[in-house]
Parts: C-alpha cells; sequence; structure tokens
C-alpha cells in the first residue's frame, strides 16, 4: 500500500443479516471519530472504505483481497463475526496489511495473523469475571447456554473451568445454532434442569429474542437466575427488552452508562449524531479508529504496514469505557471487565442500563495467560 497520498481505511463489517446491528454501531462509531478527529493525520487525507459482507466469510475474503489489491488499503478492519476474522487472516499475513479486529471475540484470533491488532474483546476475558461473582452469590449449579460457534465454546469453556474451580457445579451444557435459532426447546431444558443459575452468552443482536422467549416460559419468575455476559444485556437492544431483563447480574468491558466524564461526552456526541445509542460494539470501532490515528502519526505519515503494526503495539489510553492497552506481546487488548446489573435509571430517562457496580481491573485474556 502507498506510504504517501490518501490512506485508507477498508473496513469489513455486516451492514446487512443478522449481525446487521454491529456493522450499524462500527460505522457510526468510525464516522464519529472522524468528525471529531479530522480527516488529515501527519499530513495525509484519511478515507475511509466501508463494505458490507453480510455475515458470509467467503464474502469477507473475497472483499479483503480486493481492498488490498485494487483499493491498495493501509489497513484493514472491522469483522463483525469470529470465521469473518478467520477467513481474512491469511489475506493480512500475506500482504503485511495491519488487520484491526473490532468485533470478533474468540481468543485464537489474534493469534492467526502476526498483523492482527484487537481493540474489542475476548469472550474469557469477560466471562471469568461473571463465574467468580457467581460462585460467591450463592449460586450452586449453572446450566450454561452459549451459541455454538467459536465465541460460544469460549465462554462456555472459560464459566465452566472457573465456576468448578469456584467449587460450583454445572448440570447442563446447552448450545444453540448461530443461524436462525429457535431459543424454546433449550429453555424448556433449562427449566427442566432447574440450577439455581443459568449463564447465557449469545452473540450481539440476538438478546433481545433470547429474553422475550425466556419471559414469555416464565423463566424469569421460575427463581432460576439469568447471568450472562454483556453481549446479552446488549446497549443496542436493552430499551426493547423491557422488564424481563431487569436485575440481570452481567459482565462485560463497556456500558453505555459507564460514568467517566469521557464516555458521557462520547455517549452524548454519539446519540447526537445517530438515533440510538453506542453499544460495546461502537466503543471498539472507536478505539480501532484512534489505534490507527496514532500508529499513523507515530510513523509521521509514511509507514509500511509493518511500522503502523509496530506503532500499534504497546498503545495504552482512555477509553470511553476505561483505561486500554493493546498488549505489545499478544496484540490483545487488557481491559478493566465491570460486574453490572440492568437497572432503570432515572437519571438518564428511566431507560434500561446495564449500572455497574464491581470492577476487575486491566484483565489480559485468560486465555494466553494460562
Ligand atoms: C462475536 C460476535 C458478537 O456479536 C459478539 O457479541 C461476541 C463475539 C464473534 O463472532 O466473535
Amino acid at each position: 500500500a502507498p506510504t504517501s497520498g490518501t490512506f485508507k481505511i477498508g473496513f469489513i463489517l455486516p451492514m446487512t443479516g443478522q449481525s446487521a446491528s454491529t456493522g450499524k454501531q462500527i460505522e457510526a462509531a468510525a464516522k464519529l471519530w472522524m468528525a471529531q478527529n479530522g480527516s488529515t493525520v501527519a499530513g495525509r487525507k484519511i478515507e475511509l472504505v466501508i463494505k458490507d459482507d453480510a455475515g458470509v466469510a467467503d464474502t469477507t475474503r473475497r472483499l479483503a483481497q480486493e481492498l488490498v489489491v485494487n483499493e491498495k488499503v493501509n489497513v484493514l478492519a472491522g469483522f463483525g463475526l469470529t470465521p469473518l476474522a478467520l477467513a481474512t487472516a491469511p489475506i493480512a499475513t500475506q500482504s503485511k496489511t495491519p488487520m484491526v479486529v473490532t468485533a470478533a471475540a474468540t481468543s485464537i484470533i489474534t493469534e492467526q495473523s502476526p498483523y492482527i491488532v484487537r481493540t474489542s474483546f475476548t469472550l474469557p476475558q469477560v466471562t471469568v469475571p461473571i463465574a467468580e461473582w457467581a460462585a460467591k452469590n450463592k449460586i450452586r449449579s449453572v446450566v450454561t447456554f452459549v451459541a455454538d460457534y467459536g465465541p460460544g465454546l469460549d465462554a462456555e469453556k472459560f464459566f465452566k473451568s472457573q465456576f468448578q474451580l469456584n467449587g460450583g457445579k454445572i448440570v447442563g451444557e446447552i448450545r444453540s445454532p448461530l443461524r436462525s435459532p429457535d431459543f424454546a426447546p433449550f429453555l424448556q431444558r433449562v427449566a427442566d434442569l432447574k440450577p439455581d443459575a443459568v449463564f447465557v452468552f449469545l452473540p450481539s443482536g440476538q438478546g433481545a429474542a433470547f429474553m422475550k422467549q425466556f419471559g414469555e416460559r416464565g423463566l424469569d419468575k421460575s427463581g432460576i437466575k439469568l447471568i450472562a455476559t454483556g453481549d446479552v444485556t446488549d446497549d443496542d437492544q436493552l430499551n426493547e427488552m423491557g422488564d424481563v431483563a431487569l436485575n440481570v447480574v452481567n459482565s462485560h468491558h463497556y456500558s453505555a452508562a459507564h460514568p467517566s466524564p469521557l464516555n458521557k461526552r462520547f455517549v452524548q456526541a454519539f446519540e447526537a449524531a445517530n438515533k440510538f445509542r453506542p453499544n460495546f460494539m461502537a466503543v471498539a470501532g472507536y478505539d480501532g479508529m484512534r489505534v490507527i490515528y496514532k500508529a499513523l502519526e507515530a510513523t509521521k505519515g509514511s509507514g509500511t504496514g509493518d511500522q503502523l503494526l509496530a506503532a500499534m503495539k504497546g498503545q495504552l489510553f482512555e477509553s470511553p469505557r476505561g483505561t486500554v492497552l493493546i498488549d505489545a506481546q499478544t496484540r490483545d487488548i487488557v481491559q478493566d471487565v465491570y460486574i453490572r446489573k440492568v437497572e432503570r435509571v432515572p437519571a438518564m430517562g428511566n431507560q434500561l442500563y446495564n449500572v455497574e457496580f464491581d470492577v476487575q481491573k486491566a484483565v489480559k485474556d485468560p486465555a494466553k495467560t494460562k
């Protein structure tokens, strides 16, 4: 890719299909970053190129190839689902193009290419804290309920090992298909197993449908507690969920209600530019742009792929979610993970939010530190 002239960032995102909210959130956040930080860095004009892969891995791979070969993008970014990131990793390696993953969250992704940097999160990183919380809060038996692919299997495995280590018992492990899931039969199994709690991971976009069925089947009144990663109580859909989501305890790295001054400014500007609330995908897109801008500045506007990558490693900064670090060794993000509870917040228009009440600081991906 050229080291002078227009600097192109090629985002590949699901803008249509089941994961379209991920694309919508990340595009809005990248545009907000540019509106706030300008479209020239170290003398080079920045151009965003946004491509829709509709969540189909073969399409992601083809679009990545076109962006690298024809558009000569300097950086690839986005990747809304794990299979889409995995399909692109070899192209990043062969073309020496930095690949900034702003969504997909299976632990192994960063190990598939030395050109990958991640600004989102990993499932093991956000799952271990809720497993610890559950064991400390009188939950003795759990059924795990996860989407049947990379991030779900990470969540299942790390919930199970941490919960068992802390004395808990797993009494059922349920996996639901990623595409067109029907939760009803699985929820019936949860009801029959009568655990103290059900732990849930589903990708962004499926939480509202799950919550609706959870309520319709009366599980919210069955005495079985619902605990989850914050992917389920997603800020993008949380308000639609209604009272069934109240009091759900979950763990994640970002809440639109995170009470820092920087986040308040971020949310206010985001909501002013869009008619929706930023979620964890948005914050990863925003921070992905930050990592790219600072790398271009650090290389004085003329970085090669390898030089840009080197300047991405080790970046430490305040994000709307809290302090984050791009670990120079793993190229994965180190961040605070919060325990939150869904509440109506009178001071914020009586809307539903994930209200943080505990935190584990500077959590590394536990799948890489063991
Ligand atoms: C992935 C996708 C999501 O929407 C999410 O919330 C977590 C992980 C993934 O495919 O990696």
